[in-house]
């Protein structure tokens, strides 16, 4: 494994980085003076676009495009950072909340300097309260000692942060639900365009960023964007913390350098797989991926690598599955997490979504039929592709996959009325 000096995650579980004298210490808030000192907006947003910077949010939109799409029309200007993180399998931005406060609110404080917003809305997801709580003492901190609130750095700019909790709804992530529950109303996505950057938070112009795109914007200014250009591949350089579940000896978040094999995640970062198990399935982006196998191994952590196997990074929640693994009770958790936490306003994710779990439930219960197999090998363009949002979306790209590589399995669930990694670890013959 190549040393890789860590950036967003520096000093997290060594030293005390909530608190803001040892955050300074270790050079917090030079970016920002940095920026606001010497550098003028367009400059601060250039050196972004500069960095070849994608979005951590998911879609991995390259940052600096996005920012540039705000109109100059002369409304006032939001920005909006994404701290809702409930896809399943990832656990980063929550990590980067709890641990690392100030790294957020100098990127915003840049970020919204180089935008020229007139304010920061930061949506935090309702179950982070720990996380909530260090922000807003974090926020407090940050106010008094002048690196947020009124004249910051004794310059002619004010920018307040305001905080909004969200209820626990995953629907919430998405960018439109998000403004919409910002404003007070039923979190549910928007009809795109318009685009928030013409039309997003009260009908202005609005950016809405990932925390972890965020912090990626005080190194980015220090150093500069030729160096976080030279990290990974060109198209989608930088580093990247990725979140490693399932099964193996380390699970944990990991800061790498974009671009690294998919088994050097797994064997040199996360300790690798269990003792004597194989690997079954990989989700490279979180639960709404499609999976990758043992032979894509060689595959790298990036967004185009990824995008080129029919599958993508998303938010970087990394899912190893073992042999022990039943793809159908693993399809079975997926699927009723998206049919719970549709919105409803589409009908193929609202009522597709729900067939599609009642039908795998049946599988995994042991009461499924061939013809339940059949409609699962043929509903994915019914309900792919045909939504207002990318949620429904997202139900079906694990399943379809799984049940193309082990159609076995799906296929044994009905001839033995039940799972047979069940029976076997049972004990049982038939
Ligand atoms: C159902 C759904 C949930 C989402 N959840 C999140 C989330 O928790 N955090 C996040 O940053 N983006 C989430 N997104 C993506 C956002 O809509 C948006 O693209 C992102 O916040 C943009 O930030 P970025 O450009 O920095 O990546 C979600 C999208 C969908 C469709
Ligand atoms: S795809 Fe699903 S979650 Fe998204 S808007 Fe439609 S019903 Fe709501």
């Amino acid at each position: 494994m190549a040393t890789f000096e860590p950036v967003l995650t520096r000093g997290i579980g060594e030293i005390d980085l909530t608190d803001i004298e040892v955050y300074k210490q270790t050079g917090g808030f030079a970016s920002l003076d940095k920026a606001l000192r010497q550098m003028t907006p367009e400059a601060v947003a250039g050196e972004v676009s500069a960095s070849n910077l994608r979005g951590r949010g998911g879609a991995g939109f390259p940052t600096g495009k996005k920012w540039s799409f705000l109109p100059n029309d002369g409304r006032p200007r939001y920005l909006v950072c994404n701290c809702d993180e409930a896809e399943p399998g990832t656990f980063k931005d929550h990590m980067l909340l709890e641990a690392t406060p100030f790294s957020i609110i100098e990127g915003l404080i840049i970020s919204a300097y180089a935008i020229r917003a007139q304010k920061i809305f930061m949506y935090i997801r309702g179950e982070f309260l720990d996380g909530y709580r260090i922000f807003r003492r974090a926020l407090e901190q940050a106010t008094l000692q002048g690196y947020a609130g009124r004249r910051i750095l004794g310059t002619d700019l004010s920018m307040d942060i305001v905080m909004h909790r969200g209820a626990g709804a995953y629907i919430c992530g998405e960018e439109t639900a998000m403004l919409e529950s910002i404003e007070g109303k039923r979190g549910e996505p928007r009809l795109k365009p318009p685009f928030p950057a013409n039309a997003g938070l009260y009908g202005m112009p609005t950016v809405v960023n990932n925390v972890e795109t965020i912090c990626c914007v005080p190194p980015i200014i220090t150093r500069g964007a030729a160096w976080f250009a030279s990290i990974g591949p060109e198209k989608c350089p930088g580093p990247k913390i990725i979140s490693v579940s399932g099964h193996v000896r380390k699970p944990g978040n990991y800061e790498v350098p974009m671009g690294i094999p998919a088994r050097e995640l797994i064997d040199d970062y996360a300790g690798g797989l269990l003792p004597g198990r194989r690997l079954k399935a990989i989700q490279p982006g979180g639960g709404s991926s499609a999976a990758i196998f043992e032979e894509d191994l060689d595959t790298r952590i990036d967004f185009d690598s990824l995008a080129a196997k029919k599958t993508m990074l998303g938010s970087g929640g990394f899912v190893v599955m073992d042999d022990t693994t039943c793809m159908v009770r693993a399809s079975q958790t997926l699927v009723r997490f998206f049919e719970h936490e549709s919105c409803g306003q589409c009908t193929p994710c609202r009522e597709g979504g729900q067939w599609v779990a009642r039908m795998v439930s049946r599988l995994e219960a042991g009461e499924g039929s061939a013809s339940d197999l059949r409609v699962l090998n043929t509903i994915n363009n019914t309900i792919t592709g045909t939504n207002l949002c990318p949620l429904g979306d997202s139900i079906m790209p694990f399943l379809s996959s799984v049940l193309r590589r082990f159609p076995e399995e799906f296929e044994a669930h009905v001839r033995m009325a039940g799972c047979p990694l069940r029976a076997v670890a049972l004990g049982a013959t038939g």
